[in-house]
């Protein structure tokens, strides 16, 4: 069986051991005698397939009871309106906070909806760092505050939740989700879509406090109106059913793997020898303020668009696939996700070290 190192930021690898359960269940899931792929979503199994998926991702991040999880379809590109059409009420505006590629995007798309203030943008520097919170322009009567507490493309992370005061937070934690705790109750909203870190594309996790479930705009389809979902129990439309099933496989294989801070150690010290290779070789370069590097998104670059091409087919060569960083921003991208396997992190770093070597022999 061949397997590539995929350092791709997403679909991304996912363990072989989930792999080979989702294999294994596939013809007949647990003896009933039907694939989870032929299930109704209303027949019990399905139903205990879904109650713990959820169970294990509340166990997971401890969120507490105030807070409803919905799995949901659309992907995260979705609900940057979707969370604007249910949470912009009329008359109110959001607070947007502005510092890559994602929450530009998601500004963007919220603005057709409703009121939105860019609180503060890091766009006139390249998105290569958060600027300090007392640049930030809040205004204490906005709807919500949205952030993203991970930049995949530009390789800038949040280290903390800020303080909003009493305006509740809206965040986009597609890319860093369970790799790191977060305090769920600090949130108003949180949601990421599945296929980084929790299973396949086709699932939208949201996880949402129960206050903040008011009237949608009545333009929402009531499969995203995010009341009607919460009231039956994710059930107004057909859920992502095998999507949630593989969800529940990764969070199982996360619990039975020492959970959120066995994960958050791992990115943390992967993440920290990457960025030790890329600082201490002259032939790389990453842009990102130290503070604030992404543990999941690790993003450099070499002197000109041909070396990196070169550095690139040369990877490939080593079964070091995914590696070109997002179109928009150019560059390497290296994405650490959970499953991503450590022998996949050491072939890499040592072809980084020995492509730099070659280079310099050659110079
Ligand atoms: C932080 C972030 N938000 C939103 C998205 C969009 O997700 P999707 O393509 O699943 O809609 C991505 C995709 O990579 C992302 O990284």
């Amino acid at each position: 069986m061949r397997r590539i190192h995929s350092f791709a930021s997403g679909p991304s690898c996912l363990p072989e051991e989930v792999l080979c359960e989702i294999r294994d269940d596939l013809l007949d899931w647990r003896g009933s005698g039907m694939s989870v792929l032929e299930m109704p979503f209303t027949c019990p199994e399905y139903r205990a397939i879904a109650a713990a998926a959820e169970r294990d991702l509340r166990a997971l991040l401890a969120i507490p009871d105030s807070h409803r999880v919905l799995f949901l379809q659309g992907g995260a590109y979705a609900h940057f309106d979707l969370l604007a059409m249910n949470l912009l009420t009329p008359g109110c505006s959001a607070d947007y906070i502005v510092t890559g590629l994602w929450s530009e995007r998601a500004a963007l798309q919220a603005r057709r909806h409703g009121a939105v203030r860019i609180a503060v943008s890091s766009a006139h520097d390249g998105h290569r760092g958060i600027p300090p919170h007392a640049r930030w322009q809040l205004d204490p009567a906005a709807a919500y505050c949205h952030l993203t507490s991970n930049e995949t493309a530009h390789g800038v992370q949040f280290n903390e939740l800020p303080d909003t005061g009493a305006v509740p937070l809206v965040v986009d934690v597609t890319s860093d989700f369970l790799t790191r705790p977060i305090d769920v109750s600090r949130c108003g909203l949180l949601y990421a879509s599945a296929q980084k870190n929790a299973g396949c594309a086709g699932v939208t996790i949201v996880i949402v406090r129960e206050d903040m479930l008011r009237d949608a705009a009545v333009v929402t389809p009531p499969a995203f109106d995010y009341r009607r979902q919460a009231e039956a129990r994710g059930c107004v439309n057909t859920p992502p059913t095998f999507g949630i099933y593989c969800a529940g496989l990764m969070f199982a294989w996360m619990r039975r793997h020492g959970g959120v801070p066995a994960f958050a150690q791992i990115a943390e010290r992967r993440s920290v020898r990457l960025y030790e290779v890329i600082d201490e070789l002259p032939l790389y370069h990453c842009p990102v303020d130290r503070a604030h590097r992404s543990r999941v998104n690790v993003c450099f670059k070499l002197a000109t668009p041909e070396l990196e091409r070169e550095f690139l087919d040369e990877a490939a060569r080593h079964e070091l696939h995914h590696l070109e960083g997002h179109a928009a921003v150019g560059g390497i991208r290296v994405s650490l996700h959970n499953a991503t396997p450590e022998r996949s992190v050491e072939t890499l770093l040592a072809f980084m070290r020995e492509f730099a070597k070659r280079q310099r022999t050659a110079a």
